[in-house]
């Protein structure tokens, strides 16, 4: 899909137009005082027209800012004239057509990225209707979010290129389908980064999250929607395995804070306007497509290359460790959820009756230290990596994570079945097909496999 032109220009123009004819408009202007008005008028019009023209709008942040996370300030994309249309309509319509009796209808947002991707091909494989929206942001390099999108227009799943504060836009996807889901997996993610960008953890994670909610209240049915929430909400918990009665109100990160404040958003819908709402917890989610940005991920680039690689300890040199979660079992943990996930009982806006509200740890119940993600991974890279053990700085990951799965275990039957070196496997096995990495890789994970 193109991207459309960029209106946003001539958009604050227009609106800046519109509220000088308001100023013109009042009577309580004299002659002399209004052609002085006028002159001044003029002077900053042609000031604004200046820096307009020389400045790119928007970009006052001197730090790398992906140039998608300050979209909810601009102009839908949806006022251009790429969506919208007859054409644009009927992929819309085709793709969120359940082929299966009593088959969903879901919006997946994040569709582009690696759980969403995966999640849309399991709903479509199944035979519900699947919808993507995604804004396909350089957080990381978004060609491995286009090849996912290739992977999924070839299942006939078509994504909407947009932002989730694009209210024009949400509402047009509401009035042409009547989705019975949204699997809610658009957010900022990753801890460290929130150091460097926190606006975009705020503007994709917070106002993103109710801009969606806003729509979906007023929709007509109200879907039942199914979103991320994160481990990282259990913060600095001292708890062992973590429950979802333990507290989450000591974050150690902004990012683990916009999940905590989306579960309290979540509550507010949900009371006000009838939503059925359910958050998952997802814990250290890895497989192939995976993001760039996590460490089995990168760990595997830098001992490929050669490159030196940091494992953190903790403060009291102990070794940090992670309840890592397969793919397959987080996707099957989602459908778990959306298949048991009630109607929500508003219409239009209005509450009818108490609806749903529910919060799942979706993790893998056995947390691996970071030396042996590391081991095994040489193992499978036949590789031997250069360790740099350092103290983990204090930039908002935590220590340890443990999921404690009984509830989703008990509600939806959820139960991992892939540990570590099963889903390491497999995850190397993409790599070096995907990247088209040969040499050292052992015999038996150089075939290439599609990966659903
Ligand atoms: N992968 C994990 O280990 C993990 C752990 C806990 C929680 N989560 C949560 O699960 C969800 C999916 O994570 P993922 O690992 O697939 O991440 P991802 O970054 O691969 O996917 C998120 C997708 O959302 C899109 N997006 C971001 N902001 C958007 C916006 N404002 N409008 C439209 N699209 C937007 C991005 O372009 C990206 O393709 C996220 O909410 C994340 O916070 C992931
Ligand atoms: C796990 O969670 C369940 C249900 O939430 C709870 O009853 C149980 O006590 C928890 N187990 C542990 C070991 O914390």
């Amino acid at each position: 899909m193109a991207t459309p032109p960029d209106t946003s220009k001539t958009v604050k123009l227009e609106r800046y137009n519109s509220y000088v004819r308001k100023l013109h408009s009042t009577k309580l202007l004299n002659a002399s005082s209004k052609l002085l008005f006028r002159v001044t008028l003029l002077t900053a019009l042609v000031l604004i027209l200046f820096f307009t023209i020389k400045y790119p709008p928007l970009s006052d942040n001197p730090h790398h800012v992906p140039p998608h996370h300050h979209s909810f300030l601009s102009t839908s994309l949806f006022s251009s004239t790429s969506a919208g249309g007859a054409a644009w309509e009927k992929q819309v319509r085709h793709s969120s057509t359940p082929r299966r009796p009593n088959g969903f209808s879901v919006l997946v947002t994040g569709a582009a990225g690696f759980i969403g991707s995966h999640c849309s091909l399991a709903l479509k494989k199944r035979g519900d209707g699947v919808l993507g929206l995604d804004n396909f942001n350089d957080y990381y390099d978004p060609s491995l979010k286009r090849a996912r999108q290739n992977l999924l227009t070839k299942h006939q799943i078509f994504i909407v290129e947009g932002d989730l504060n694009d209210a024009p836009l949400l509402t047009k996807l509401f009035d042409v389908v009547p989705f019975t889901h949204v699997l809610h997996l658009a957010a900022q993610a990753g801890v460290r980064y929130a150091m460097q960008n926190p606006q975009s953890y705020v503007g994709s994670n917070i106002a993103g999250f109710v801009n969606l909610l806003e729509v979906a209240k007023a929709a007509n049915p109200q879907p039942s929607i199914v979103w991320a929430s994160s481990s990282s909400v259990y913060g600095l918990n001292t708890e062992n395995p973590f429950s979802e009665r333990d507290r989450t109100d000591q974050p150690a990160s902004l990012y683990a804070a916009t999940k905590k404040a989306g579960e309290e958003i979540a509550h507010t819908y949900n009371h006000i306007y009838g939503l059925a709402l359910t958050g998952l917890r997802f814990f250290t989610v890895y497989g192939p497509w995976g993001r760039p940005d996590m460490a089995y991920f990168f760990f595997t680039k830098d001992i490929l290359q050669g490159k030196p690689i940091d494992i953190y300890q903790t403060q009291y040199q102990k070794e940090v460790a992670r309840d890592f979660t397969y793919i397959d079992d987080v996707v099957k943990g989602c459908l778990g959820a959306l298949d048991t996930a009630d109607k929500s009982t508003g219409s239009g806006g209005k509450k009818k009756g108490p609806a749903q509200l529910r919060v799942y740890n979706l993790g893998n119940t056995s947390p691996v230290p970071v030396g042996r993600l590391v081991s095994i991974l040489e193992g499978l890279l036949n590789t031997k990596a250069k360790k740099h053990v350092i103290t983990m700085p204090r930039n908002g990951d935590v220590p340890f994570t443990h999921a404690n799965v009984t509830l989703a275990y008990k509600d939806f039957g959820y139960k991992p079945t892939t540990d570590l070196a099963t889903g390491l496997r497999k995850f190397v096995k993409w790599y070096v097909s995907y990247f088209g990495v040969q040499p050292r890789v052992k015999k038996e994970t150089q075939h290439t496999e599609e990966s659903g």
